[in-house]
């Protein structure tokens, strides 16, 4: 396995592979790696000749108040997880070489970008999907693999692949979750023991969700009080938002759950702000 972190150098390892006539998966991840990432490494290291696991902290996914200084970063520990699973290269560039002085092009999907995270994260998608462009075409993926734990993510990009007529086949992976119920996630080493034991009320109150659903609850407005209710009933949570959307398009739905819905939420614990979702065929 190689460590590249020149573009140029990466470039041409793909055009070598590519004229062997083999087939190239991409995993992007921001690293600190852990089983969610590797979920989506394994498949793609199953379905491909060869796969390239991106590590790179994308400065222009985090607003000016976000935690892009202190993410938490171990590349030593990303390599040797990455050799393990099978992973032919990990790219991990600088932030200068990808967006070097005077960099001015940007990505956006509108609309679907404002609502849910895009809320209280602005310009947090447009930095997503100008990075995950960049990616494509420095690697030429002829698959990218991505985790439901971001759903909207899922969406996003989806829709930029649609709409730029972008010659990539996007996988979708399912939420990889701790044994208590938590979604695995890079910033959970930020929550104390006490946040990290509030924060299973977030697994808990989808999964209560969903049982009340397949036993017939199917007024929105009910769910969503449910687990509010739910969530406010755990000392220091503070709601982002809580939302019941079409799975496929994120657009709203009325009254009553229809086809497949998306139950999303983004609830802060003292300074960390987590998110989870569950996917409901009504
Ligand atoms: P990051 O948060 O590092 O996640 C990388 C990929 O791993 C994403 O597709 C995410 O959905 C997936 N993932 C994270 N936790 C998961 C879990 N518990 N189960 C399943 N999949 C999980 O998402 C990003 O980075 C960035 O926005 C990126 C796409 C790399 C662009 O910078």
């Amino acid at each position: 396995m190689r460590l590249i972190e020149s573009i140029n150098d990466i470039k041409a390892i793909i055009r070598s592979q590519k004229s062997m006539g083999k087939t190239i998966g991409l995993v992007p991840t921001m690293g600190y790696l852990h089983e969610g990432h590797m979920s989506l490494v394994n498949m793609s290291v199953q379905h491909n000749d060869f796969t390239v696991l991106s590590v790179f902290v994308n400065p222009t996914q985090f607003g000016p108040n976000e935690d892009f200084d202190r993410y938490p970063r171990d590349i030593e520990r990303d390599i040797k997880m990455a050799e393990a699973a099978g992973v032919d290269v990990v790219f991990s560039p600088s932030v200068e070489e990808m967006y070097p002085d005077g960099y001015k092009t940007y990505v956006e999907v509108e609309d679907i970008t404002k609502i849910l995270c895009g809320r209280t994260r602005p310009g947090h998608f447009k930095g997503v999907t100008t990075v995950v462009n960049k990616l494509f075409n420095i690697v030429q993926p002829d698959r990218a693999y991505f985790g439901q734990k971001d759903a909207q993510q899922v969406v996003v990009i989806n829709k930029m692949v649609k709409d730029l007529n972008m010659n990539v086949e996007i996988v979708t992976c399912p939420i990889v979750r701790e044994e208590d119920g938590l979604a695995m996630s890079s910033r959970n080493v930020y929550l104390s023991t006490e946040e990290r034991k509030s924060a299973l009320i977030l697994s808990k109150s989808l999964f209560e969700a969903q049982e009340l659903i397949k036993n017939g609850e199917n007024r929105k407005e009910n769910i969503l009080k449910y687990i509010v209710d739910r969530i406010k009933s755990e000392k220091g949570a503070q709601i982002d938002y809580v939302e019941i959307v079409n799975a496929d398009t994120l657009d709203s739905i009325g009254e009553f759950l229809k086809g497949r819905v998306l139950i999303a939420l983004a609830v802060k614990f003292g300074n960390t702000r987590l998110i989870d979702n569950a996917i409901v065929e009504v």
